[in-house]
């Protein structure tokens, strides 16, 4: 079985592209530390416990191989994976999308925007992968802290939310950038939205969909790891009145979950 952290119902857009990529029976086990809901405005160490909470939970469920569904729990493990131990292979977001970035594009003329929380931004973690592996590449990172919550609280298509998209664009636009990155697991969710903000020239990278066919190759390689089909499961660790309809209106389709408390 696949286990997926993430900190809310972001981590969903990774779910949503493992049943359409590779099978839509493939068998998850799913995390959202909802009662610690955002992370984006937390600190790494704080963080990193949480991470690790996570971590264990999913091996004791007995998952194979761990996504880590959130770009700011990602940053923090990129960082301190050493500190960080998981008895299975763990799948961040950042290789995935460093990979995809890379390799969508010339390099001298790239001009890579990113669009994250204000953790991954401030981490500058994007600046780092990518500059070492292109010099050529300009990157800029712009935090978008109220757009998790826009999301958590269903306002997808509002003319609020649409507003504030266009807030948070404004300076990636002014840069020239040619791609975009939606350094968040939420943000796919506002893809309709922000596509028509940009000019058709630029790219948009949608990390779930990369992180996705980087766990394809990823298990090509280890036929040892054995995935199952069958039921998955969710748990998060607060279950708010609206989410049983935002579940479903984000997945299309009804799930059961159960509430869990990973605190000792
Ligand atoms: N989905 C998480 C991410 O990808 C962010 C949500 C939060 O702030 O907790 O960064």
């Amino acid at each position: 079985m696949i286990g997926i952290f993430d900190s809310g119902i972001g981590g969903l857009t990774v779910v949503k592209k493992i049943w359409k990529q590779i099978s839509p029976d493939q068998q998850i086990t799913y995390f959202g530390d909802v009662a610690h809901l955002p992370y984006g405005n937390k600190s790494p160490e704080i963080i990193e416990k949480y991470i690790k909470q996570g971590i264990e939970f999913l091996t004791n469920k007995g998952a194979k191989i761990i996504i880590i569904a959130c770009h700011t729990a990602s940053s923090v493990y990129y960082y301190n994976k050493n500190k960080i131990s998981a008895p299975v292979p763990v799948i961040e977001m950042i290789e995935p999308t460093t990979q995809a970035i890379l390799s969508s594009l010339e390099p001298r003329k790239a001009r890579i925007g990113i669009l994250g929380t204000r953790t991954t931004t401030k981490l500058k973690i994007y600046e780092r992968t990518i500059k070492q592996k292109c010099s050529y590449c300009s990157v800029y990172a712009h935090p978008a802290p109220l757009l998790v919550p826009l999301i958590e609280e269903g306002w997808i298509k509002k003319v609020e939310t649409k507003k504030i998209v266009r807030k948070y664009l404004k300076p990636l636009k002014k840069k020239n950038i040619n791609v975009l990155v939606l350094a968040c697991t939420h943000y796919p969710l506002l893809k309709e939205i922000i596509e028509p903000k940009l000019s058709k020239s630029v790219r948009i990278i949608d990390p779930s969909l990369e992180v996705v066919l980087y766990l394809q190759k990823f298990l090509k390689n280890h036929p040892e790891i054995k995935l199952k089909k069958g039921l998955s499961k969710f748990y998060f660790s607060d279950i708010p009145s609206h989410y049983p309809d935002l579940i479903y209106k984000f997945l299309g389709k009804k799930i059961n979950f159960k509430k869990i408390n990973l605190e000792s």
